[in-house]
């Protein structure tokens, strides 16, 4: 079935950006601050050539994808999830490469939200002579690079808070206890999105109470960098997190705060980077600037209700294990964030759940 005549796109086309989709999230965890780009080349309807995004410095998605095609780029379809570069970065542009291959067709998942090429890639193309289709699987397009676009458009990288809580709301006992309030499965998807992620964050609380490690626990070789916020800088002196031999880790505190233990966490490999007031916000700022673009809240409902309250938060995976634990004290998720009506609670947007083994995951934007 083909779709609607004001739709030029097929059936065909649709997959062809959908394996694109595929071959790009190969690079996961290692392109930032680039997006993830996957590229096709197509003859007829037979595949002749397949590349990738693999890392940040490496070629981009069209010219692995040109190589591997060889000659036989030649009059051919290119498919590509996010338009084609058209300025000289740390590569030349593939535009260039494009026109070069003398390819007779590009079709594009999603214009570049990149304002140094916005546009321009397909302009390019077009005044050589080559045909232009833009917008194919544009929505899965737009999810899979969601970090990238909010880099690119707010300068700030994609915060995403995560968190696991029982049935009755509570991340931990009343005693502050909280290894596991899920099952296996959950806490591996888990190590697994911090296989993606860039950075981790939790709060000096989680420090002191979890001792957390915060690596992906041998599903990747790849580790985040593990970023703890505290304010006090009054953390303990042997921590899993001061381990840096498999990761690393940098603390964020304020200027003057304990600064022997400063100089300790300093003296084992760990980064110490102080601000004169500790917010959410400039810890995305210095991240950013980093080159971060996907960042892992993964912090108690103290940090998390000013993360949210600070706009550092994009996107909200929780996981609701069905148990329940009670207890009046007991922490829960957020803490408060001085809303006084339901009306006023922060609706989510485009929900999703799924069972993950025993627990729920529950996803959404803010
Ligand atoms: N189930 C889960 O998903 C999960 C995840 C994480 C934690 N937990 C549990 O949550 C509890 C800890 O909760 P928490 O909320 O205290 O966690 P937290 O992640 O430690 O966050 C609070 C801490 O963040 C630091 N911080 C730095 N800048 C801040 C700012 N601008 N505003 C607020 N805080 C800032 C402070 O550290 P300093 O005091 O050092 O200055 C503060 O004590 C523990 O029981 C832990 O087991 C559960
Ligand atoms: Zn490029």
């Amino acid at each position: 079935m083909t779709h609607s005549v004001d739709t030029p796109f097929s059936d065909f086309d649709s997959a062809m950006i959908q394996r694109c989709l595929v071959l790009a999230r190969r690079g996961m965890g290692y392109t930032s601050p680039n997006p993830l780009v996957g590229a096709v080349v197509v003859q007829g309807e037979t595949i002749v050539g397949e590349g990738f995004h693999p890392k940040v410095g490496q070629p981009h998605a069209e010219v692995f994808a040109l190589r591997d095609a060889g000659e036989k780029a030649t009059g051919a379809t290119i498919y590509v999830n996010l338009e084609p570069c058209n300025h000289q970065g740390r590569t030349p542009p593939c535009t260039q490469a494009l026109i070069k291959a003398k390819v007779r067709k590009v079709v594009i998942g999603m214009i570049d939200p990149n304002p140094l090429v916005c546009g321009t890639g397909i302009q390019t193309l077009r005044d050589a002579g080559i045909e232009v289709v833009v917008g194919v699987e544009e929505a899965a397009c737009r999810r899979l690079n969601e970090a990238f676009i909010q880099r690119v458009v707010q300068q700030r990288p994609f915060g995403i808070l995560k968190y696991a809580m029982t049935l009755d709301g509570k991340i931990a006992a009343t005693t502050g206890h909280s290894s596991w309030v899920t099952g296996t499965e959950a806490r591996s998807w888990v190590h697994h999105q911090r296989a993606i992620a860039d950075a981790v964050i939790v709060g000096g609380n989680t420090v002191r109470q979890d001792n957390p490690f915060l690596t992906t626990h041998g599903v990747s070789d790849r580790q985040p960098l593990r970023v703890v916020m505290s304010r006090r800088c009054d953390l303990p002196v042997q921590a899993n997190l001061w381990d840096i031999k498999n990761a690393p880790t940098v603390v964020f505190t304020e200027t003057d705060q304990n600064l022997a233990l400063q100089q300790t966490l300093q003296q084992q490999g760990v980064e110490v980077v102080t601000f004169p007031t500790l917010t959410p916000e400039v810890v995305m700022e210095s991240l950013y600037y980093r080159g971060f673009s996907q960042v892992f809240w993964e912090c108690g409902g103290v940090l998390a209700a000013a993360a949210l309250k600070s706009g550092a938060i994009q996107k909200v995976m929780a996981f609701i294990a069905p148990k329940i634990i009670g207890g009046q004290e007991a922490p829960s998720p957020v803490s408060d964030l001085g809303l006084q009506q339901m009306n006023d609670a922060i609706a989510l947007k485009d929900v999703e759940m799924q069972a993950i083994g025993s627990d729920f995951l529950v996803t959404g934007y803010i």
